[in-house]
């Protein structure tokens, strides 16, 4: 799968030998606490159902995945796009790119946990709160 976006940007599915330590800079350039474990996190990637580059030439820009039973449910996590890089449309891509994989015709729901500051941005890509639908979402976590 490549998604060209222009001439030079385009998004595909990634090649962890060859991306890894991009993607392993793109959380650190957000100081993701995920770079913290490089080991962990290149697991991570690996046993996403599906996970994707955006690249500017030979440069990952942008990186994003999402984990699914390929029946029913999708959940998006860890939508990143290199700072210097933001606003141009990159995550919209990305983000666009993982609904497709997963239609709704056939799946039921695509779900994700949006980070303080960045629920316009899901909002904008058609995305709803889940108290719309009456329903509330819940989480247990680690208090650290
Ligand atoms: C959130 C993030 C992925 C957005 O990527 P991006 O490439 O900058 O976003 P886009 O340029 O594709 O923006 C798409 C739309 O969302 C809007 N948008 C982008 N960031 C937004 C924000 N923080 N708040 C509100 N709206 C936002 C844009 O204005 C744009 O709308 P438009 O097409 O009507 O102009 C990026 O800012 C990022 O990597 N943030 C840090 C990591 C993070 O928090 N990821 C989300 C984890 S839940």
């Amino acid at each position: 799968m490549v998604i060209a976006l222009s001439e030079k940007i385009h998004i595909r599915e990634v090649d962890l030998s060859r991306d890894f330590p991009a993607i392993l800079d793109l959380y650190r350039a957000h100081e993701w606490s995920h770079a913290n474990d490089p080991e962990r996190l290149e697991r991570a990637v690996r046993c996403s159902s599906y996970a994707i580059v955006a690249v500017d030439g030979e440069r990952i820009i942008g990186f994003a995945r999402a984990m699914s039973d390929e029946a029913f449910a999708v959940y998006i996590a860890d939508i990143l796009v290199a700072p210097e890089r933001q606003r141009q449309g990159i995550g919209r891509a990305l983000t666009q790119e993982i609904h497709d994989h997963y239609p709704l015709n056939i799946f039921h729901h695509q779900v994700l946990i949006a980070e303080r500051g960045v629920d316009g941005f899901y909002r904008s890509l058609g995305m709803t709160p889940v108290s719309a639908f009456g329903l509330t979402a819940f989480i247990r976590t680690r208090s650290d």
